[in-house]
């Protein structure tokens, strides 16, 4: 079976096909990162209006890049949510009027059922059960993964999410949008050690975090300090070694109680090398093994959607009606109510 996935939930428009007996086929991506920029942000008109804009060709192309054709295939999966509204309907509008036309199935996704999924898009892949820590932009969670459709958390942030702590520290920093993978970048020329910020909730009972502390602590020290290129490069070091400390140990927190020995790591954050080192290094101990997706699927990406909905199809196992044609986004989506 072939799964057209479509992915338009924030700032990346994503298309995918994947093949049930052959896998990811091929992906094709366009980032409005350089759209956003300027205003230090994602802007929710403008999103919609850019996906709108590039769906179309996107998937023209895919099809020109697999000689395949929407003849072929046999669902298409899209972003239901959560995510921007007006993003959201580009995919879901463009997804049912083609499923419509065609009379086949559409599959509506979760776009952090796709985070957690993207790593079985990888060889060797990991088996369920397993432990995801799904850390991006609006989410930090620990999740126990049983199977497809069989979600259990464990733990979540109780304030900002880890993307969301990396990119206003950046902003203060003054470096652009959006600052993760630029602060990463900046603390690979920081003096380690330097500085020395909090590391909230390290050490509470439950596999819950919070980031807000540790952003203001890094705002204090960034006024109180004569912010020159080094102080910035040593200040973004220990940013990044405080909050990757807490995502390490509560992780391993979580294989400890599950009694698990997978770790799946998903999600934007998933790309900071200082994060993949130290869980690596932190879990070659414990005798566990940790499961990245490949960088080009830890963010936003229609691979991971399509993976998602070809999961879902062969799960049901049996013949889905053809789409009615009606659609409906879930701006807010809790992954436990799947
Ligand atoms: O999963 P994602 O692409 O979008 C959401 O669904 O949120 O994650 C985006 C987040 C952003 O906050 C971005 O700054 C962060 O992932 N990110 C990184 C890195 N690359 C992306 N954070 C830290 N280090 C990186 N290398
Ligand atoms: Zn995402």
């Amino acid at each position: 079976m072939l799964v057209l996935g479509i992915e338009t939930s924030c700032d990346e428009t994503g298309v995918a096909l994947y093949d049930t007996r052959l896998g990811l086929l091929d992906h094709v991506l366009h980032s409005q990162v350089d759209m956003h920029c300027d205003y230090g942000g994602v802007v929710p008109e403008l999103a919609s209006r850019d996906h709108i804009r590039r769906v179309l060709p996107l998937i023209k192309q895919v099809f020109e890049q697999t000689h395949t054709s929407l003849e072929a295939v046999d669902a298409i999966a899209y972003t239901q949510g959560p995510g921007l509204a007006g993003a959201l309907l580009t995919g879901a509008s463009i997804s049912s009027a083609l499923t419509f036309a065609r009379n086949i199935p559409v599959l509506n996704i979760h776009h952090l059922e796709g985070h957690l999924l993207s790593p079985l898009l990888s060889d060797p892949a990991p088996d369920f059960p397993f432990v995801a820590l799904l850390v991006s932009g609006g989410h930090t969670q620990l999740m126990q993964v049983d199977g497809i459709g069989q979600y259990q958390l464990l733990g979540e942030t109780v304030d900002d999410a880890a993307g969301e702590a990396f990119d206003k520290t950046a902003k203060l920093l003054g470096l652009g949008y959006p600052g993760g993978k630029l602060l990463a970048q900046l603390a690979t020329q920081g003096q380690a050690g330097r500085f020395e910020l909090p590391r909230p909730m390290l050490n509470s009972k439950d596999l819950n975090f919070s980031f807000s502390g540790l952003k203001t602590a890094a705002a204090l020290l960034i006024r109180k300090q004569e912010t020159n290129a080094q102080t910035r490069a040593d200040i973004a070091s220990a940013f990044e070694d405080a909050i990757t400390d807490v995502l390490v140990k509560k992780s391993v927190t979580a294989l400890k109680t599950t009694g698990l020995q997978q770790l799946v790591v998903a999600g934007g954050v998933g790309a900071n090398s200082c994060l993949r080192q130290k869980l690596l290094h932190h879990l070659a101990e414990t005798g566990a093994t940790v499961f990245f997706p490949e960088l080009e699927f830890c963010t936003d990406n229609g691979a991971m959607i399509a993976l998602a909905g070809a999961l879902r199809l062969q799960q049901l196992n049996e013949e889905l009606p053809g789409s009615d044609g009606r659609f409906t986004v879930k701006a807010r989506w809790n992954l436990e109510d799947l």
